[in-house]
């Protein structure tokens, strides 16, 4: 079964229709939101909106690992996750959606990993490709076959919010080679990975980083709120379409 875990902009589904929630409590705390289990596209899915329902939790409050192990405790294998990004290099510029293949992770403090002694023995997950290929790949057909202009590739910045970043930092998120910036993508790709669930993610670029907008312009809520809300219904039709093809969801 597919996960769908949605950022800011996506606390709820529109065409979803869910016939259970399911609150769960794992070894490592409750989850953002009851999961909603229910049809999306003809096809049975989960969905957990990350900030919880109503949006009040921070980014580096989410208690990603109780989301990641309550998701396979239910026997979802693959999850989609959409984020809000801010846009560096110039192709990223706001309302473009993404799938970004590589994440360089600038979080700190965050309960990043279940294999620490304690639950789970120790063990180091290979984490050269954080996202699964395969599941990028059919996100990109499906949105090809929508004809939904996406990028395909993109370096992901996690960074450690609340706050947005100063110019001086996206210069430096950029010397590193980073194209997007959001604050929810980390440490949730690596417990996917070291949970073995198929992740991948779909980003929406929501704002120009610190310092790359000429005009000089403020970032608001209401802003990236609004350029979000014109890109979420072709994120939500590239999803559909995926689950179209697939037989398993
Ligand atoms: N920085 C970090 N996270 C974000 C941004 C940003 O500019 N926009 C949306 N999420």
């Amino acid at each position: 079964m597919l996960a769908l875990i949605g950022g800011s902009g996506l606390s709820s589904l529109d065409g979803f229709e869910p016939h259970k929630q399911k609150k769960i409590n794992t070894v490592f705390g409750e989850t953002s939101a009851a999961l909603s289990i229910g049809k999306f596209a003809k096809k049975q899915i989960v969905f957990l909106p990350r900030h919880g329902n109503p949006h009040v939790i921070p980014p580096h409050k989410i208690n990603y690992r109780a989301n990641i192990w309550a998701l396979k405790d239910l026997g979802v294998k693959k999850i989609i996750s959409v984020t809000a990004v801010g846009g560096i290099t110039a192709l990223s510029s706001p309302g473009t959606i993404v799938i970004p293949h590589q994440i360089i992770d600038y979080t700190y403090g965050r309960e990043n990993t279940f294999f620490d002694g304690a639950v789970n023995p120790l063990e180091h997950v290979d984490f050269t490709q954080p996202y699964n290929s395969d599941l990028r790949d059919r996100l990109i057909a499906a949105a090809q076959k929508e004809n939904i202009k996406i990028i395909d590739g993109g370096v992901y910045a996690a960074t450690q919010g609340p706050r947005l970043e100063t110019s001086a930092e996206i210069l430096r998120l950029e010397n590193d080679g980073a194209d997007l910036v959001g604050m929810t993508g980390m440490p949730e790709a690596a417990l996917a990975k070291e949970a073995g669930l198929a992740y991948a993610k779909i980003s929406i670029v929501a704002n120009w980083a610190a310092g790359k907008n000429d005009s000089g312009e403020k970032i608001t809520v209401s802003n990236i709120n609004s350029v979000i809300q014109g890109s979420i219904v072709k994120v939500k039709l590239i999803i559909s379409s995926y689950l179209n093809e697939e037989s398993d969801g």
